[in-house]
């Protein structure tokens, strides 16, 4: 009988192409199977010696390469072609195989294939994988939802092929059914407000200090080798140091300013109203790139009177690049903290046994969020799992409440030279309402049962009350 393959890889355009030759160089046989056959013949042309590959150019071919269970990686497109490709493989499979979908699929369309394809015996994986391109074949995170069952296959193969930070693995079981898409769509939400807080540092930095893109270059490159080292802050420098070819312009002044999103930061935001938790730092992001990409709003406004962005001067400018990585900082935790609480309260509302400190200490390595600063939210969650949030764990309280004269200062230079800073803004205004004793809530509450009579709670005693605004303006029980 001919060898079998561990594992098989269906979509081989570039994430499932360097998933496949991530699982063949750590010694596993992979089957390959794309739509197009050219893409699998090119595989093994080009890569064919990195490992042992089963190239299958029909389903049945496929399946019949898998030893059992067999476990089927799909790598499409999210939406139709997803399901387009399980109703091709499902009926060729038996009891106890398993379909894993890497791709960004939506937790809900998860929940409901995992459900489905339980019902005809099968296993339905949906996993995040974050680390574009280089991190699938180099070592990504991964994010893997489903059965418990169904990780005791696949848990090793993919705990091998992931990136490893101080020998752990970044992979482990998050959670049943869409609990592994649920957090990577957050890890992405994450991504949105972490990549447009260093956009306003970038526009504060060149907007109030006058520094040049190469400028900021190096501040960058300095803040990375500090507290803010990180994957996204080490490219950013990279980007701003880029200059383009063809007119010798920094290459962040050539690009149109109009910020693209595929979607996940989106379905971030919309399942976070949902489930009514206030991730402000990750909606001002995904608003930040729709207000950049308003190109006829922006068009019809350009001009509005407000200040001009004169540089600071003398001491000011001097402490500004430390004032903003302060500001930075601060923000950040708050924009992470939100996350995390995020995931907390989707475990809660699916049932979904989540650990945040496994799911922080796999983001340390691999994925687009990766960072220093991921050890420490993976140490504050190991010291309290209970923790309400990120913001009272010790040394994230001290250095926030360290940061805040700075967060504090920038943000008013910025309101004070017309800079926009939304993210900035609102997590100074998240971190501002949540230590506040009393909010204006009280008077929204009044206001909601004045004109609506929707009832409030008194502080001094318990029930339901409401005013008779229009009558004798008595109290009665609701
Ligand atoms: C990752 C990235 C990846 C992708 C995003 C980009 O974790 O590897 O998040 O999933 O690059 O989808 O998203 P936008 O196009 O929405 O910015």
């Amino acid at each position: 009988m001919s060898k079998k393959a561990s594992i098989g890889v269906t979509g081989l355009a570039v994430m499932g192409r360097n998933l496949a030759r991530n699982l063949a160089r750590h010694g596993h046989t992979v089957a390959l199977h794309n739509r197009s056959e050219e893409r699998t013949r090119s595989l093994v042309e080009q890569f064919g010696d990195e490992g042992d590959f089963i190239p299958a150019y029909s389903a049945q071919e496929f399946v019949d390469a898998l030893e059992r269970p067999r476990q089927i990686v799909i790598m499409v497109k999210a939406g139709g072609p997803t399901d387009a490709v399980i109703e091709e493989f499902a009926p060729l499979l038996e009891p106890g195989d398993v379909i894993v979908d890497a791709g960004n699929a939506h937790f809900a369309d998860t929940r409901r294939r995992e459900q489905a394809l339980r019902e005809r015996g099968l296993h339905f994986v949906g996993t995040g994988v974050s680390g574009g391109e280089e991190g699938a074949l180099h070592g990504p995170s991964i994010m893997p939802g489903g059965s418990k069952e169904s990780y005791e296959s696949l848990g090793p193969l993919f705990e091998d092929i992931s990136a490893k930070v101080d020998g752990e693995p970044c992979c482990t079981h998050v959670g049943a059914d869409g609990a592994g898409h649920f957090v990577k769509m957050v890890h992405n939400g994450i991504e949105y407000a972490d990549m447009q807080l260093i956009a306003e540092s970038f526009d504060l930095l060149r907007g109030a200090a006058g520094y040049s893109p190469a400028e900021i270059a190096d501040v960058f490159g300095t803040w990375n080798t500090g507290r803010l080292d990180s994957y996204l802050i080490e490219i950013t420098a990279q980007v701003l140091k880029h200059v383009d070819g063809a007119s010798g312009k920094p290459f962040v002044d050539v690009v149109e300013d109009a910020a693209e999103q595929k979607g996940t930061g989106r379905w971030t935001v919309q399942i976070g109203l949902d489930l009514g938790v206030p991730i402000s730092g990750i909606a001002e992001a995904v608003f930040a790139r729709s207000l950049s990409g308003s190109t006829g709003l922006r068009s019809a406004a350009r001009g509005l009177g407000g200040p001009t962005r004169t540089p600071l001067t003398g001491s000011a400018l001097e402490t500004f690049a430390d004032d903003v990585e302060q500001a930075l900082y601060a923000s950040k935790v708050v924009a992470y903290a939100q996350g995390f609480n995020q995931i907390q309260a989707g475990a809660a509302e699916y049932g979904w046994d989540i650990d945040l400190g496994r799911v922080a200490a796999i983001w340390r390595g691999g994925c687009i969020i990766r960072a220093k600063f991921l050890n420490d939210i993976t140490s504050a969650y190991a010291a309290e799992p209970g923790l309400p949030t990120l913001l009272t764990s010790g040394g994230f309280r001290k250095a926030v409440e360290d940061a805040q004269d700075s967060w504090r200062s920038v943000i008013s230079t910025a309101v004070r030279l017309g800079i926009p800073t939304p993210g900035f803004s609102t997590a100074l205004a998240y971190y501002d309402g949540l230590r506040a004793d009393r909010l204006p809530a009280a008077l929204v509450q009044g206001q909601r049962d004045f004109f609506g009579a929707h009832t409030y709670r008194r502080v001094d005693r318990p029930g339901s009350f409401h005013t008779l605004w229009a009558g004798d303006q008595s109290e009665v029980e609701a």
